[in-house]
């Protein structure tokens, strides 16, 4: 089950299960955004080497359980094994990768134990995504679909999408584990710098 064909032929069953499994998830929280991670963590391995078929199966997999959909509860890694072993992977690809899906969140990295360079890799993917044009789309989803303002001019200590700016976007660029991500987060940063200058700027005139 484990000759290299097998192995890419394993990206492609992958990719179709969890299409299967994330549809009818909102876009910025669904394939949309795992197509993205994974196309940005190929892009990134060119440059930094790694195993490519690790980063892509880790891709695919990385929200696979997100707790938004499950009752609060981050499923991803108990699903990532469930799916690989489904699909006959072998046993180190299901640790290595089960490994990188539960150990790449940024609420969870004071806590998560340290990434190969295929988990850095599809980690700064997953944070590019929050970052440029796409990042402040996903915010403003996310505000939408939790009841959460945008931007509230008269209570500067609420939690808004403005202070998610802050609170984390703002912060992506300098954890990122590669410099191919780092440069790659630079002008998603500025427009996003240049967005919200802009959007204060209109609600102050
Ligand atoms: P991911 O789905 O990539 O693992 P999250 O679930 O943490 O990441 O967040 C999904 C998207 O929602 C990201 O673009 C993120 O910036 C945005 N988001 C997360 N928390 C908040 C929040 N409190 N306010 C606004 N946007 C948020
Ligand atoms: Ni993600």
């Amino acid at each position: 089950m484990n000759s290299p064909s097998n192995r890419s032929g394993l990206v492609a069953r992958v990719q179709n299960v969890v299409t299967q499994r994330m549809a009818g998830q909102a876009a910025g929280h669904g394939m949309d955004h795992v197509l993205r991670v994974l196309s940005s963590a190929r892009a990134i391995q060119s440059r930094t080497g790694g195993d490519l078929i690790i980063v892509e199966l880790a891709a695919l997999l990385h929200d696979v359980g997100d707790a938004k959909f499950h009752d609060g509860v981050e499923r991803s890694a108990e699903f990532t094994r469930e799916i690989l072993h489904e699909l006959g992977a072998d046993d180190a690809d299901i640790q290595h990768v089960a490994h990188i899906v539960d150990n790449i969140s940024f609420r969870k990295r004071d806590a998560a134990k340290p990434l190969s360079l295929e988990g850095q890799i599809v980690q700064d993917a997953d944070r590019l995504d929050a970052l440029g044009a796409i990042g402040i789309v996903r915010t403003i989803e996310f505000g939408a679909a939790f009841g959460q303002p945008f931007y509230l001019p008269n209570a500067p200590s609420e939690k808004t999408g403005v202070s998610h700016f802050h609170d984390k976007l703002f912060k992506l660029k300098s954890l990122m584990n590669t410099d191919a991500a780092r440069n790659m987060a630079q002008d998603r940063e500025a427009f996003m710098r240049q967005f919200l200058d802009q959007f204060l700027a209109e609600n102050e005139s």
